[in-house]
């Protein structure tokens, strides 16, 4: 199996160092010889950690994916648009396999890949491109194909978790732990990809697809990312018995799907809420397995090539499957719910002056909204002086609960902008 590698950065390099120290390993396990033929990069001369010798160097990768030596393109570049997505298109066309870690280009172009793949009889596998090391695409594509799925959800971004969990343990606010996270590598110089929640709803985008046999449909996730996440909250959410993770929720309802990434408020004992640090966890729940948790990292060298090798030795030992899961033509365009749709229990804290008649005042806009109130705190007392009320409510419509919070936002009491965060119920 003669491979091209287009993108030898971190991925790319990890990849190339699992090929050539388990050489002997994978050809037995696939049953052919590897020999990586071909690489593109930007900088031919930029020091790679790897011996490139013997394959033949692309400026253009494109050009890599139509050499005729090529026999399977990995694109391990990145971004949407441009060149990936050119490469992409231009192996699939060629009838050649490709694999990609590019959750960006399938959130946006995954069923048209998908049907270029099909049409050629190709596979197109991308097991790298969500939750990094951990083989969700291929537990979901496989081995959960008896199972009509209902929920998947998880902690899809491990920056996010990274900060969350710092927040929790050391008591910090967001930005100083954001600029921690930087120095130890573990956040981008502009991190806006992984903290405002970009990154989580392209995986949740294509864990939707997998899971409900839709076309990828990235535009209607909705997304709101952790920047507002405040030590108070988190001291807050402990008091209630939770933790805050950024998740990704997708799930199916009577009325359709709901995509939705954002901070939620999870039961400290549960499963999701242990899992700390840069690790990512992934729960699908089926209607015959029930639950079914995957843990474990969600990025770096070495686990996002262990899953770009796998899916090179799927395709080569000629393990199939339809992209995502079933034949383009098959998928079903079910609606998606949007988010104020939503109906679950909410976490509320509200900054207001320390007056008589203030508690009044909040309780007779939730009774107008029908918002019934779970329990209610108040912290410290300081007349005249702005203090903290957080209370948790039951079962209402997000509208409800955004229309409540705009009312309340326009008190002379308010001396802060309300803020909410979901309780997920897991
Ligand atoms: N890093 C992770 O932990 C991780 C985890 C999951 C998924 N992914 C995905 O894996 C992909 C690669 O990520 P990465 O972290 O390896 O990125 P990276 O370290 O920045 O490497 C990107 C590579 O692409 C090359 N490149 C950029 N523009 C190019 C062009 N026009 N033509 C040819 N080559 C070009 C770069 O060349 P030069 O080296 O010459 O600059 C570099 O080798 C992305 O889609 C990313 O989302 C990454």
């Amino acid at each position: 199996m003669k491979i091209g590698i287009a993108g030898i950065g971190t991925v790319g390099v990890g990849v190339i160092k699992i090929i050539q120290q388990h050489t002997q390993l994978l050809n037995n396990r696939a049953g052919v010889n590897f020999e990586i033929v071909a690489v593109s990069g930007r900088d031919r001369s930029k020091n790679r950690a790897v011996s490139l010798d013997g394959m033949t160097w692309y400026d253009n990768a494109v050009e890599l994916a139509n050499d005729p030596n090529v026999e399977l393109v990995l694109e391990l570049i990145g971004g949407s648009e441009g060149i990936a997505k050119d490469l992409c298109f231009a192996a699939l066309e060629a009838g050649k396999p490709v694999v990609t870690a590019n959750k960006a280009l399938l959130a946006v172009h995954g069923t048209e890949l998908a049907a270029l793949a099909e049409k050629k009889g190709v596979s197109l596998n991308y097991e790298a491109a969500v939750a990094g090391g951990i083989p969700i695409v291929k537990a979901m594509r496989e081995g959960l194909a008896g199972n009509s799925i209902h929920r998947v959800y998880g902690i899809l971004n491990g920056t996010c978790n990274y900060i969350l969990t710092e927040m929790e343990e050391t008591g910090g606010e967001f930005e100083s732990i954001l600029e921690e996270a930087q120095n130890l590598g573990y956040a981008e110089a502009d991190p806006s990809f992984d903290v405002d929640g970009i990154d989580a709803a392209h995986k949740l985008a294509i864990l939707t697809s997998l899971a409900f046999g839709t076309p990828v449909d990235f535009d209607s996730v909705y997304i709101e990312g952790i920047r507002d996440v405040s030590a108070l909250d988190i001291e807050f959410a402990k008091e209630f018995g939770y933790r805050i993770r950024l998740l990704g929720v997708a799930r199916r309802t009577s009325k359709g799907i709901e995509q939705r990434v954002h901070p939620c408020m999870v039961r400290a004992d549960t499963a999701i809420a242990n899992v700390a640090g840069v690790f990512n966890a992934v729960v699908a729940e089926g209607d015959f397995v029930d639950s079914t948790v995957y843990e474990g990292r969600g990025a770096g060298e070495g686990p996002t090539a262990s899953a770009v090798v796998a899916d090179i030795v799927d395709i080569a030992a000629g393990r199939t499957a339809p992209t995502f899961g079933i034949p383009v033509e098959k998928m079903v365009d079910i609606p998606k719910v949007p988010v104020e749709e939503h109906v679950g229990c909410y976490y509320v804290r509200l900054t207001v002056f320390d007056r008589p008649g203030v508690i009044a005042d909040v309780s007779a806009v939730f009774r107008d909204e029908e918002i019934s109130i779970e329990s209610l705190l108040q912290r410290g007392r300081a007349p005249e002086e702005a203090v903290s009320v957080v209370l948790t409510t039951h079962e209402v419509k997000e509208a409800s609960i955004l229309r409540a919070l705009s009312k309340i936002n326009e008190f002379d009491h308010s001396s802060a902008t309300p803020r909410m965060i979901r309780i997920a119920s897991l």
